[in-house]
């Protein structure tokens, strides 16, 4: 028996030496003859993929690169086989290049047992789903989605105001809560015909936490897939919790899809699902097979409403940060309308300092902070004017992008003014600035997202007088697990008398 008991420990010790040697070799190779040696970075990150995980898994990723490229500069080595840029050309070299692809190990495994959809690695699955959708994206489209943005704005504000009235002209609210609703009532409107009622309610839909989850998800699986074959073990790490939810969400994708093809009021909508029978029906043949049609709304419902979500809690943030610039925009918006029932989302593109908060929002808080992540083909590629050697993973990380004092002067400062044409920052990189990413896979929402951010900001801010209840800090303060997990922000509104 004893002798037995010494073999099994002998085979232990020795199994262990293996892995350990191998371990050794590996990070002595990460360090020593990777082809990426020369690039600069902090030999931890460079050594193991572990480091880039517990960042990731920390909710300070974003953070942790801004420090990174403050220290090592534009490009910086941030695990053994990645590379992060904050350069300005990296963007066109990166997603405007035909031969750079999605990185597949964030999805991978995702992909081998799901629906394709438009955010698939697969090039012709996304070329062919991205043409199914583009009909529901188009300016016309826009057009056509406006009352019911409008509408769903409108609900939210007469809320505000009611609530008001009873309570001696004065709320307070949770802005970054009723924001997420009315992201996620518009989300539901345009993808199964008909909001959640979150707006009219007053609270959140199952959906809304759930998102938070999926980040979450994402995150990790990205994590996981990078350590094979310990992937393998993903659906015993991932907490029952999150799975059953995930189950739940499917669920409901599947019964509200059901719904809204049973709608033969919308026969003829540009909604997303209307969009996509279009195309199968012009087409005449099923070009988008139903899982797929299920598998893309399973991604419209995040892609769609935590993003825009988050910009504009964003742009709250920092507009109670700077009563100067909310005086300035608030004077530009109620300037230009006589009434609130004249806003509308035709009429304000034009609105120059509206646009450029906006912009400015979006730079100290991207909705899309960190990812994106693509890999080189195997022959290499000239990447920000330097050889990137073949099958390294990169990104453009738009966190530490958008606050390099490289690319913007006080780049931790709200200044609305450098996106006008008479910026006081005139050597600011502006190309550095691409939220909706660059290239084939480019947001395909951006009309959208603008439509919805100006009325709901143009509303607001015409319609109330706006305080922080208590001073807020810095958006980028916030933890992300690629989505950002967003604190209460809670205003005061007091509705100007002009508009009750
Ligand atoms: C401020 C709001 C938004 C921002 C900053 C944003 C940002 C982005 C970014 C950076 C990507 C590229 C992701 C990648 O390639 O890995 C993307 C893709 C996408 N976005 Fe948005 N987005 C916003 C709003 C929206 C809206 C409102 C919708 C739709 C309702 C939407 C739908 C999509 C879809 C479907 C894709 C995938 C496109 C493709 O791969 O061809 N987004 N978005």
């Amino acid at each position: 028996m004893l002798h037995v008991f010494t073999i099994i420990l002998d085979y232990a010790a020795f199994c262990s030496i293996i892995l350990v040697t191998g371990i050794v070799v590996k990070v002595l190779y990460n360090l020593y003859l990777h082809p990426l040696r020369h690039y600069p970075g902090p030999r931890l990150w460079a050594a193991t993929r572990l480091t880039w995980t517990c960042s990731m898994q920390s909710g300070n990723f974003h953070r942790h690169l801004r420090d990174l490229h403050d220290r090592y500069g534009p490009v910086v080595r941030i695990a053994p086989d990645e590379l992060s840029y904050t350069d300005a050309r990296a963007w066109k070299d990166i997603y405007g290049n035909r031969n750079i692809f999605k990185n597949r190990i964030w999805a991978g495994q995702e992909e081998a047992t799901h629906p394709l959809s438009i955010v698939s690695t697969d090039e012709a699955t996304h070329v062919r789903n991205r043409r199914a959708l583009m009909g529901a994206f188009t300016e016309h489209a826009v057009i056509e989605h406006a009352p019911i943005l409008e509408s769903l704005v409108d609900t939210m504000i007469q809320n505000f105001k009611q609530d008001a009235i009873k309570n001696q002209g004065r709320i307070i609210v949770n802005i970054s809560d009723w924001l997420n609703f009315l992201a996620f009532d518009i989300s539901g409107a345009l993808s199964f015909g008909e909001s959640f009622g979150s707006v009219k309610q007053g609270y959140a839909h199952p959906w809304v936490e759930i998102s938070c989850s999926f980040g979450k998800g994402i995150a990790m699986m990205a994590s996981i897939n990078y350590f094979r074959p310990l992937d393998k073990l993903m659906k015993y790490v991932i907490p029952a919790k999150v799975l059953e939810k995930m189950q739940y969400h499917k669920q409901l994708v599947h019964e509200k899809l059901m719904q809204r093809l049973a709608m033969e009021h919308k026969a003829k909508s540009q909604d997303f699902v209307g969009s996509i029978m279009a195309y199968n029906e012009e087409k005449g043949e099923v070009k988008i097979p139903m899982d797929e049609v299920e598998a893309n709304m399973t991604v419209l419902i995040f892609a769609g409403s935590e993003t825009t979500a988050t910009a504009m809690v964003s742009i709250f943030m920092q507009l109670l940060k700077n009563p100067e610039r909310m005086e300035r925009v608030q004077k530009e918006i109620r300037d230009a309308f006589a009434t609130e029932e004249d806003i509308k989302i035709a009429n304000l593109s034009h609105l120059d300092y509206l646009t450029a908060v906006i912009e400015e929002g979006i730079r100290l808080g991207p909705p899309a902070a960190v990812g994106q992540p693509r890999v080189t083909p195997k022959e290499g590629e000239m990447i920000a004017g330097k050889w990137v050697p073949g099958n390294t993973y990169l990104a453009v990380n738009q966190f530490p992008t958008f606050r390099s004092a490289t690319n913007f002067t006080n780049p931790d400062s709200f200044i609305p003014e450098r996106f006008l044409p008479s910026s006081p920052y005139p050597n600011d990189k502006i190309a550095s600035f691409e939220p909706f990413l660059l290239g084939r896979h480019k947001c395909v929402g951006q009309k959208l997202a603008w439509a919805e951010m100006r009325i709901t900001l143009a509303r607001i801010l015409y319609a109330f007088d706006i305080k922080a209840t208590v001073p807020p800090g810095d958006f980028g303060d916030q933890r992300t697990f690629i989505f950002w997990e967003k604190k209460k922000l809670d205003i005061e509104l007091r509705p100007r008398e002009e508009c009750l």
